[in-house]
């Protein structure tokens, strides 16, 4: 896929001012964006090896929800909200757990199937406007691509292919499902979320800020070929790559590695680290010989909880000698020192002198993104179930 220009055109560039200040920190807008961008798009929650089995189980939060996904005793993969339908209190408490055959809820014992439908509600019979049958889990929507899996809390929409298809596509030449989680670090980062975005959207901070990456993939290499408001139209992915210098071949401690390439990638991805944003949360880090992810998750309107996991071939996972260490402890430095820039700039947010900065040409991306926000806050409130954005 040829680069696409670095600046977009005039019409979809948006304001030429970073966003004020307030949208890093107000709850209002928090709220919002919560509504708009995380409770009603495809969201990347796990991977279908963390639920391979029937009875394996999981809950994490979502914004201000909790969501239980579980796999089913006929193997169907689930999604429920993690909420009661008697008083409201969470059903599953711990984060995961395996053999599961029911749901109790810990407050008055209402039990649950791996269906979400209610088995056990003692002394309800009879009484006024109960039905068994309408009191199961609330659903939501799950989907897998790539071997992740996907939910979604809005209950109509877009299906996930019809989503995402366009970026799924780029990499459908890849076994992604066949890869296997080899590594994950978490931290907690005292930025808002979209500081996190638009942090992953340039390289222009790379070569201050990141020596050692700077070292094996240079700043100032490589192309975007996706954005939210390219000439092609608004899409929910950006990104594009960066090529090694010299004869490097991952990002890893000494940029060399003994261990196989991805199967299926070619010589030129052998060359490269492919970088997408998935909107809203999801940042897609393709190695010759690794996935990385990162998904950033929103905790309140100025910190964020990032998951960063690591993915590799089983055929590299099965040498004795597999050590992920080398790629996962040189993301760990790099990561540090984003999130570290990061909360920097996020204390700028509340200064009262702050009214927004300019972008530079290296960072169409962001600019995008801030647009990309911007227009669909902008936009009269879409009704429940359109799926929008
Ligand atoms: S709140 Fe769950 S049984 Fe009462
Ligand atoms: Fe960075």
């Amino acid at each position: 896929m040829p680069p696409v220009p670095a600046e977009a055109p005039e019409s979809a560039a948006g304001s030429p001012t970073t966003p004020e200040g307030r949208r890093y920190w107000d709850p209002s807008v928090y709220e919002i964006e919560l509504d708009r961008f995380f409770y009603r798009n495809w969201l990347c929650v796990g991977r279908e090896e963390q639920l391979s089995k029937p009875g394996d189980f999981r809950t994490r939060a979502v914004g201000r929800e909790q969501i239980l996904l579980v796999r089913d005793t006929d193997g169907t993969l689930r999604g429920f909200y993690n909420l009661c339908r008697h008083r409201g209190s969470r059903v599953v408490v711990p984060a995961e757990g395996t053999g599961a055959r029911s749901f109790i809820c810990p407050y008055h014992a209402w039990s649950y199937g791996l269906d979400g439908r209610l088995l056990g509600a003692p002394h309800m019979d009879g009484q006024p406007g109960f039905e068994r049958s309408e009191s199961g889990l609330h659903p939501i929507r799950v989907a897998t691509w790539g071997g992740f899996v996907w939910a979604n809390l809005e209950p109509a929409g877009k299906s996930l292919p019809g989503a995402l298809g366009p970026f799924f596509a780029r990499f459908d030449r890849l076994p992604l499902a066949d890869l296997r989680l080899g590594g994950r670090r978490e931290y907690e980062v005292e930025a808002n979320w979209k500081i996190l975005v638009e942090n992953f959207s340039e390289c222009y901070h790379c070569a201050p800020v990141h020596p050692a990456l700077n070292r094996l993939t240079p700043y100032l290499s490589g192309a975007n070929d996706a954005r939210f408001l390219g000439p092609s139209g608004p899409g929910p992915f950006a990104g594009g790559y960066m090529e090694f210098a010299g004869d490097f071949e991952s990002m890893t401690r000494t940029g060399y590695t003994r261990r196989p390439r991805i199967p299926g990638t070619t010589a030129e991805d052998h060359r490269r680290v492919y970088y997408y944003v998935v909107f809203p949360n999801l940042f897609f880090s393709l190695h010759p010989d690794y996935l990385m992810v990162h998904r950033c998750w929103p905790t309140s309107p100025t910190h964020s909880r990032i998951e960063n996991e690591f993915y590799f071939p089983p055929a590299a996972m099965a040498d004795p000698a597999f050590d992920p260490d080398d790629a996962i402890d040189l993301w760990d430095e790099i990561n540090r020192q984003d999130w570290e820039v990061c909360a920097l700039a996020q204390q700028g947010m509340r200064s009262r002198a702050w009214s927004g900065g300019r972008y530079s040409d290296k960072e169409p991306l962001v600019r995008d993104f801030d647009a990309f926000v911007a227009r669909e806050l902008a936009r009269p409130d879409p009704p429940s179930g359109s799926g929008e954005p």
